[in-house]
């Protein structure tokens, strides 16, 4: 009887929906809730602990153990088991072996493609472009779930401030508003439609604040004040509910003394009693074990007790919960109704995902959608579109197809594990196409070809006779620097972010041959490349950009496609200058260029108490090496005619703020134009700039075209401390290319 309830509810949930519209979204939620509890009314104890558990491969000793631990429902997800057959079969005897037939989610880190590696994350954001990015995680899910997966721990959307941490690579950048926006293009397109044998369980990660890790320094602590967590590091979390994320991910980091596994605030104060949040809410890997080392409790129990409480469904990996909650229990420290609540939430993702209903044996699946051409293709346009040009003296890109020759130098220039970027655990090396192989193929014996290092810290100089013999028979130089994909990720953090080893110095001995120097560097964090940048004629920005790094390359540099690339982030000029970023406040006594005074011009015998009582440093100054939203073009873009529909707004009106960008060069391509604001004076003070919109249209030569955006209160709202407030005064805004170039204008608020 049971079983029959649950093959028709899909259709029921669907049936009532078609028919009674809004009003009934509720009704099937209730409906969905009924099941749920009568299926828990069923389960014992033990069933519901195993339902909290996601246990990884290799965890049972053996393939009979595992199966065992499935017939009895000791077990309610897996994590990094795949191959199509096994996970079928796991699913299988989940579902018909199991005493209530309750399926399994299969889980593995889908970060940014499955064999087809797209751009790491911070590239992906570098283009700006939410449809492309969400096209590419449908691609993602569709090639996953061929292999089984049905559940991703994507999109990784936590804010940083500081290219130091590895993690950066796998963010969208430094700014809330355009992490939320590709958070909703993430999640849909990894999650789909739901009813689709594709759909995977999106989960927005990490829950919260880890991307403000102390020293960029990996798990490291986090002090985060109200304000700035819900102003910013809340805001993408926001996002993923309303685009439906079905799981969230805890994090690592102790969050203002508080570990995130444990914490009340964020998982239940926040999460659950203030958003509303029905999804399923996870630890990651040992976190709740490991609140012991943060010194947050005392043994696995306390730990399992404290995680529990606070909100954490389901464990990844380790045993805190399968071996205390009965105990914890039976202790009186916690109720059955407590775990029938998690379990809810884990059940409620299951129904959700169709997992129930959907057969075992997908046939619908195939695993030829992996490395489909379409899927090669996508990723080679969205590898294009990824790539930021930071410097072109003299129009040096692109180069004419006609070149005579060309040398290829460099550690990343054949490097096709490296090129793919962290997180890759299906990405196959040999299906990259890296950069040498693709000039090779279109240049043939025009292209002259040497390493000069065979990896980014290679110390020997060995390889520079060949590499300057390169140079030497060459018309121009393409040398592609950068580090390889374990210098970023997970763990991966650094503290001198400078290009490693001694890069520059083969650098500056290509330099010297006088040939046009193009610099490509290809990394999974914002470097500081300063001294780089001043040597080299050009330099594109590349990230880690896939599997298609090679053909994407090429494109630009023979100007099949003009770069279109914006920075996501900051680049620093070196690490002592983070953090740094657009978000930042103004301080009492911030500086102007003409306040800067440099290190080396300070009088010798200077006996000066100070010089000028201005927020800047001596050696950097004040600026950045490149602001957030930079990039540059084979074309120009001109801004102009900004106009404001009304100089007031008020609460029930909208603003419509426009301007005209006209491309004045000779080449068709994309803009992204970019609104920021200023609120003048606050209840608490605010950033100097925030994102609040942002388009990417395209434009032939000689083209003008009107780029209008809304503002409304809402876009003005902050958290001061107490409470939401929009807040009556004076706002600047500005159009534009960048975050410090642009059109200014003004408006109040009344
Ligand atoms: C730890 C990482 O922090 C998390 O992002 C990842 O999803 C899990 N490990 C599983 O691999």
């Amino acid at each position: 009887m049971f079983q029959l309830k649950l093959k028709y509810l899909p259709l029921l949930i669907f049936l009532i929906g078609v028919f009674s519209g809004c009003q009934n979204e509720n009704e099937s939620t209730a409906l969905l809730d009924a099941e749920i509890k009568t299926l828990i009314g069923k389960m014992t104890l033990d069933e519901k602990i195993g339902q909290m558990f996601q246990a990884a491969d290799g965890f049972y000793s053996s393939e009979e153990e595992l199966k065992k631990a499935v017939r009895e429902g000791r077990v309610g997800s897996f994590l990094n088991i795949q191959g199509a057959e096994r996970v079928a079969e796991i699913q299988r005897m989940a579902k018909e072996e199991s005493r209530l037939g309750i399926p399994l989610l299969f889980g593995r880190d889908v970060i940014h493609g499955y064999r087809t590696i797209f751009p790491i994350p911070l590239g992906m954001a570098s283009s700006w472009d939410t449809s492309m990015v969400k096209k590419a995680m449908r691609i993602s899910a569709v090639e996953a779930a061929s292999m089984g997966i049905n559940w991703t721990f994507a999109p990784m959307i936590d804010i940083t401030w500081d290219p130091r941490w590895g993690r950066i690579a796998e963010t969208t950048g430094e700014d809330p508003f355009l992490t939320s926006q590709f958070t909703k293009a993430m999640v849909e397109g990894i999650q789909g439609d739901l009813n689709d044998p594709t759909a995977l369980a999106a989960c927005a990660k990490h829950f919260v604040g880890y991307g403000m890790a102390e020293a960029g320094r990996d798990y490291n602590t986090t002090y985060i004040p109200e304000p700035l967590l819900r102003n910013v590091h809340l805001k993408p979390f926001k996002a993923a509910q309303n685009a439906g994320a079905l799981t969230f991910m805890s994090a690592f980091n102790d969050l203002n003394g508080v570990p995130t596994s444990g914490n009340e605030f964020t998982l239940k104060t926040i999460l659950r009693d203030e958003w509303n949040y029905k999804g399923m809410v996870f630890s990651d890997w040992a976190s709740i074990e490991e609140m012991i080392s943060h010194g947050f409790a005392s043994d696995k129990k306390h730990a399992a007790e404290i995680a529990v409480k606070a909100g954490i469904d389901m464990e990844m990996a380790t045993t805190a919960y399968i071996e205390n909650l009965k105990k914890l229990i039976e202790e009186g420290k916690i109720s059955e109704e407590l775990i029938n609540e998690r379990v809810a939430n884990i059940l409620r993702v299951k129904f959700q995902l169709g997992l129930f209903d959907k057969p075992v044996e997908n046939t619908a699946l195939s695993t030829d959608t992996i490395l489909a051409g379409s899927h090669l293709a996508h990723a080679r346009e969205l590898a294009r579109n990824s790539m930021v040009l930071l410097k072109n003296s003299h129009h040096i890109l692109p180069l004419s197809k006609e070149i005579r020759s060309l040398a290829v130098i460099g550690p990343l220039a054949d490097a096709p594990h490296d090129q793919m970027g962290t997180w890759v655990f299906d990405g196959n090396e040999e299906d990259s196409e890296t950069p040498k192989t693709t000039f090779q193929n279109l240049l043939g014996n025009k292209l002259h070809y040497a390493a000069g290092l065979e990896y980014s810290r290679d110390k020997s100089k060995n390889g520079f006779i060949d590499a300057l013999a390169a140079a030497g028979k060459s018309d121009a130089i393409l040398f592609f620097a950068g580090e390889e994909s374990i210098l970023s990720g997970e763990a991966n953090s650094r503290g001198i972010i400078n290009l490693p080893g001694i890069q520059a110095e083969l650098i500056s001995e290509l330099k010297k041959t006088g040939k046009p120097l193009i610099l490509i560097v290809m990394a999974g964090r914002p470097l500081a490349i300063q001294q780089e940048l001043e040597m080299a004629d050009a330099v594109l920005y590349a990230w880690h950009p896939g599997t298609m790094a090679g053909p994407a390359i090429a494109d630009l540099v023979f100007g099949d496609y003009s770069p279109t690339g914006k920075l996501p982030v900051t680049f620093v000029k070196g690490a002592g200058q983070i953090p740094f970023y657009h978000y930042r406040k103004n301080t009492g006594r911030p500086a102007s260029k003409s306040d800067v005074i440099h290190i080396d011009d300070i009088p010798r015998n200077s006996k000066q108490l100070s010089l000028g009582f201005k927020s800047t440093h001596l050696d950097y100054g004040i600026e950045p090496l490149f602001p957030f939203g930079y990039g540059l073009s084979y074309t120009k873009f001109q801004y102009s005619n900004l106009k404001l529909s009304t100089k007031v707004l008020n609460s029930t009106s909208t603003i419509s703020v426009s301007a005209d960008v006209q491309n004045i060069g000779n080449f068709e391509t994309d803009e992204i134009a970019q609104l920021y604001i200023r609120d003048r004076v606050g209840s608490i003070t605010r950033p100097v700039k925030e994102l609040k919109g942002f388009k990417k249209f395209r434009l032939m030569p000689g083209e003008t075209k009107n780029v209008q955006f809304d503002i409304k209160p809402k876009d003005l709202e902050f958290f001061n401390g107490e409470k939401f407030v929009t807040e009556q005064g004076d706002f600047d805004v500005w159009i534009g290319p960048n975050s410090v170039d642009g059109l200014k204008g003004e408006f109040a608020f009344e």
